[in-house]
């Protein structure tokens, strides 16, 4: 059974789930170059079917993560007369609203790749919060009965959700609309700190810990919803929502942000991300907990965008009232693609087994003879080398930054080691050394480490598998001094652990960077500059290594370098 997931909006998407398993996951944003693009996702889905060598009518259902009626699928996917005309009642108000306000209607000219399918295709609308959850449950490694939470600022008129999921279905036992949203809060704090709403929230999560919430306790209570024994008790009303198309992604505003900025302008900007971070901790707490125990379950999945909050992620493992935290991890709207698609594959598979995410390479790759090709025609110098991870690990230790662009690329929003730039971690200066040459981003902002599966226990509190970076962990304090690079500002680490079966050739790197400095942990920070998506193709790696300075690019095997005295 071939599943199609097609995820049309913020951080649109494609996604191909086969028999059940995931074979590919990409967004948009990493062939058209703008990041959270929002518009049709017609490179991604020519992506999923090539790599799979299948053309849409080998196609049998596309999911799409959305109850609503989506007119862009009638282009995207060719359908017939009478399927359009099924669609036909909301084609018609549109064609009317747009001669009423003398607009165009947006339709794509015909030289767009549309996919026509076959006739026993079918689509199915999936709902954006059960997405969500499916992209949880159906990604945890059991059947098990779970607690699955969704939240984020607002999907499908939602933005909570809880769930219980068992024996292969998802249930739903709370859903709480626009009011409750805490995405909505702290999404507004971020833009009222200048960052864009929808993108910037992980900054506000990095100043938090520079700032003191008690020193400004309280001053945002107006601008959040409340919560109570799993249950809203102050829904709160967030005003008209505005949106700006910034070259074909999304920036949402709402008024309240002006409010918050004057806030920020009184009290210090830290000191309101702090708050921010303890009011998104806390009201959430107020929601999971109270549900835990009333489903009597330690066992809980989490999808949607706030569960990027990887502080908030470590506050919910260290609560100690669950045993088994799994968080998917492209819980954003990019990976609704994968959802929808989950959720069609075991809605009719309800006794299928329930596999766990070992990892996350489910993007493009580009063949040795491909790169070579690409660099050829530039005519750019660049070497062979047979044992990459031994020569790119000894140019770490001798403190150089190095691209590393191996394999199939990552999706989701974090770079896991296809798509890195790396450095070494034991120097504290390294952290302003990356972000002044290479990154050009805030200095309060952490990096995070790659480090050994086995090496995990010694520099990790509580340390658990964590393959994704999406939940922090304290660092053992006689190794906050020895990878200081890697160290936020709180003493946490927000780590990759990798696996030697889950990716070799770093495993390889690593494990060898570790035996000539003693620490198996790197700096792993995504290839790309700041504001620009992660890098995919040889050619925007290429570009990225000429934009910044970037000391080598590793690219398989070949190895392209500014200092070419030492090629
Ligand atoms: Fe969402």
């Amino acid at each position: 059974m071939k599943i199609l997931g097609v995820h049309i909006g913020h951080d649109s998407s494609a996604a191909l789930v086969i028999d059940g398993e995931i074979v590919a996951d990409v967004a948009e944003e990493r062939f058209t170059r703008t990041k959270h693009y929002a518009g049709l996702p017609i490179h991604s889905i020519a992506y999923c079917l090539e790599s799979q060598g299948l053309s849409m009518t080998d196609i049998d259902f596309v999911a799409v993560p959305t109850s609503g009626s989506v007119e862009d699928l009638n282009f995207l996917f060719d359908l017939t007369v009478q399927q359009q005309e099924a669609k036909s009642k909301q084609r018609r108000l549109a064609e009317l609203l747009s001669r009423i306000r003398r607009i165009s209607l947006a339709v794509p000219p015909i030289y767009m790749r549309s996919f026509p399918v076959s006739k026993s295709m079918r689509i199915v609308h999936v709902e954006h919060h059960l997405a969500h959850a499916a992209s949880a449950y159906y990604t945890s490694g059991t059947r098990e009965k779970q607690l699955v939470v969704t939240m984020d600022g607002v999907g499908d008129g939602y933005s909570t959700c809880v769930w219980r999921a068992e024996e292969g279905k998802i249930i739903p036992l709370k859903k709480m609309n626009v009011s409750a949203s805490l995405g909505g809060f702290y999404s507004n704090v971020t833009e009222a700190l200048g960052w864009w709403h929808g993108d910037g929230e992980g900054k506000t999560m990095g100043l938090a810990p520079y700032g003191d919430y008690n020193k400004v306790k309280g001053v945002l209570d107006k601008y959040y919803p409340k919560f109570n024994g799993g249950d809203i008790v102050e829904p709160h009303d967030f005003g008209q929502p505005y949106f700006w198309n910034e070259n074909g992604a999304f920036q949402y505003h709402y008024d309240e942000a002006y409010d918050i900025r004057e806030l920020i302008n009184k009290h210090g900007r830290e000191h309101i991300a702090a708050e921010a971070q303890r009011v998104l901790e806390e009201q959430t707490a107020e929601i999971i907990y109270p549900w835990l125990e009333k489903e009597n379950t330690r066992n809980l999945s989490c999808s949607g965008g706030i569960f990027l909050n990887v502080k908030l992620n470590q506050r919910i493992w260290e609560s100690g009232k669950v045993s088994k935290q799994h968080i998917f991890p492209n819980a954003g709207d990019s990976g609704l693609a994968v959802g929808a698609a989950l959720q069609v594959y075991y809605d009719m598979n309800p006794t299928a087994p329930i596999r766990s995410l070992s990892n996350l390479f489910l993007g493009p790759e580009y063949s040795a003879k491909e790169i070579e090709a690409i660099l050829k025609l530039r005519s750019l110098s660049y070497r062979f080398i047979e044992n990459i991870p031994a020569f790119a690990a000894k140019l770490l230790a001798e403190n150089k930054i190095v691209a590393w662009f191996q394999g199939r690329m990552e999706s989701g929003p974090r770079a896991l080691g296809n798509r890195s730039i790396l450095m070494s971690a034991n120097k504290a200066e390294n952290k302003d050394i990356i972000n002044a040459r290479v990154k050009f981003r805030e200095a309060f902002r952490p990096f995070c480490p790659s480090l050994l599966w086995e090496k995990k226990n010694d520099y990790m509190e509580k340390a658990r598998d964590e393959n994704f970076m999406i939940t922090s962990f304290t660092c053992k304090e006689g190794k906050r001094n020895k990878i200081p690079a890697v160290v936020h500002a709180d003493a946490t680490l927000r780590p990759q652990t990798i696996k030697k079966e889950d990716n070799e050739k770093y495993w390889n790197l690593i494990n060898e960077f570790g035996k000539l400095t003693g620490e198996y942990v790197l700096l792993n920070s995504s290839f790309n500059v700041m504001g620009e998506p992660i890098v995919n193709h040889p050619r925007q790696a290429i570009r990225c290594f000429y934009d910044c300075g970037l000391d080598y690019l590793v690219m398989g095997n070949f190895v392209l370098s500014k200092e070419s005295a030492t090629l």
